[in-house]
């Protein structure tokens, strides 16, 4: 009998190491191919796709401002607490789960 994966194993794959990720800061990571921006503010830990929901440009050569993340291309404003520009709600930021495990960071990657 097989053994059974686990979540990790089966969904979510390695991006970085946690220390890697500095408070107040943005890290732009490939997991498995996809561009991948990891953000620590104030204690929390957000993955977001780095590829804008506007017109694609990357959010890791942008500013991170408070809970606010500024688009370099147009400086359209989101917030990482809703995930939505502050001047038209229908654009959103894309989420990622992750999981923290053994000091390593795990981003979930639909294929
Ligand atoms: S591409 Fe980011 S605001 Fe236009």
């Amino acid at each position: 009998m097989k053994n059974k994966k686990t979540p990790i194993e089966d969904n979510f794959k390695f991006a970085i190491e946690e220390n890697q990720l500095q408070a107040n800061s943005m890290k732009l990571v490939r997991v498995e191919g996809t561009p991948v921006l990891l953000i620590k503010q104030g204690g929390q830990i957000f993955a977001i796709d780095n590829r804008f929901p506007h017109m694609g440009c990357g959010f890791s050569g942008g500013t991170l401002d408070g809970f606010t993340v500024i688009c370099p291309c147009h400086d359209w404003r989101f917030s990482l607490q809703t995930g939505e520009y502050e001047n038209e709600k229908a654009f959103k930021l894309v989420f990622y789960r992750f999981k923290i495990s053994d000091g390593k960071i795990f981003v979930e990657i639909n294929s």
